[in-house]
């Protein structure tokens, strides 16, 4: 099989596309040929060794594919054979072929592409339980929201644009936070009521969302972090809460004093170490998920298409902010 290897921590164009032996079929496990690889920023983080995680050398990067299942097992029922499944596998993804625990294989809805399948996963796991297990939002209650404001940083980019969906369903007034106007029309075209520019300052963004909030924003949902997290948490009105989602622009400092003032919260969502704890509950909340998209509540974006061979490329387009939404990569 093809697969894109990194040999060693370092610059993503380290990265190379190179023949493997096939992976070899466990008992309890399916061959798929992949159809679509999802991207997620956390990728590249890993490939150069910038993540808290650090994979033994060399693995193939990539954790969810969407594949038809092309061999199973002597003890997995054959009629797998030919469906189009998702697969959440750790590592190894980006490759035309994957080997994967046949109980885990997760059943694509027939209203979902094979690229938006092979890429909502992590945003929208990590949206959902931001909000439901975290917040304690009932997702069967939206209108207990509707007076609630929900700025969302980051809200072109997989995660944002996730939490802008997830929030829309959930019942909130969402104003989306991005720097170019493709990001801002996704969101925009997802549900948000305002898109705020941020390359207008983060000042600027703080005061317009306290404006448009009425005095201040009920929930901050912040992938992003640095200098716009830090100034944005004083946007959040009484009893506020600050969802810490991630650190694309660096770890915010926030100031105490900001937090005790207003009776604010702040609240950290760590959604891939609680999945490894618990993956029944992860199931459970996928199969929610699933059902919000099935039912038309949750749309995640159509993403944007690399070939295989240039993933390098697609990682490093993604972290310079290029790309609106998310990314595949395709067998080329
Ligand atoms: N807490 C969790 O459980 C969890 C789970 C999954 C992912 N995450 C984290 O969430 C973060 C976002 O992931 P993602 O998949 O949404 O990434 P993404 O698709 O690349 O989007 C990130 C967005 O952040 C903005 N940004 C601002 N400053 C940036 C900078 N210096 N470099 C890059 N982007 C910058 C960009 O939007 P603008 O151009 O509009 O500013 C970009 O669209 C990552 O840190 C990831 O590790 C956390």
């Amino acid at each position: 099989m093809r697969a894109v290897l990194c040999s060693e921590f370092g610059p993503l164009e380290g990265l190379q596309v190179v023949e493997l032996d096939d992976p070899k079929l466990r008992s309890g496990h399916v061959r798929l040929k992949v159809l679509a690889s999802g991207v997620n920023y956390v990728d590249g983080l890993l490939a150069q060794g910038r993540y808290q995680i650090k994979p033994p050398l060399p693995f193939v990067p990539g954790m969810e594919v969407v594949g038809e299942v092309v061999e199973v097992a002597t003890d997995v029922s054959a009629s797998l054979v030919g469906s189009r499944v998702l697969a959440n596998l750790g590592f190894g993804g980006y490759a035309t072929q994957a080997v994967a625990h046949a109980d885990r294989l997760i059943e694509i809805p027939d209203a979902m592409t094979t690229g938006q399948a092979a890429s909502f996963l992590q945003s929208y796991l990590t949206g959902w339980f931001a909000f439901v297990n975290r917040l304690g939002v009932d997702p069967a209650r939206p209108a207990a929201n509707a007076d609630k404001w929900l700025l969302v940083l980051g809200a072109g980019g997989g995660v944002g644009l996730a939490a802008v969906d997830i929030g829309v369903a959930l019942g909130y007034k969402v104003i989306a936070a991005a720097s170019s106007a493709e990001k801002r029309e996704l969101a925009l075209a997802r549900g948000a009521l305002h898109a705020l520019d941020v390359s207008s300052g983060d000042n600027e963004v703080k005061e317009r969302a306290k404006e448009l909030s009425g005095g201040g924003i009920d929930v901050l949902y912040d992938p992003v972090g640095g200098s716009l997290g830090e100034v944005c948490l004083r946007a959040l009105g009484e009893d506020g809460n600050y969802l810490v989602i991630g650190f694309v622009g660096g770890i915010p400092k926030l100031p105490a004093n900001q937090v005790l003032l207003r009776n604010r919260r702040v609240t950290g969502v760590d959604w891939g170490a609680w999945a490894m704890r618990n993956p029944e509950a992860n199931n459970a909340m996928l199969r929610d998920i699933l059902s919000f998209i099935e039912g038309g509540r949750l749309s995640p974006v159509e993403p944007t298409a690399y070939p295989l061979s240039k993933a390098a490329v697609a990682l490093a387009d993604l972290e310079a902010r290029r790309v609106a939404g998310k990314v595949v990569l395709l067998p080329d």
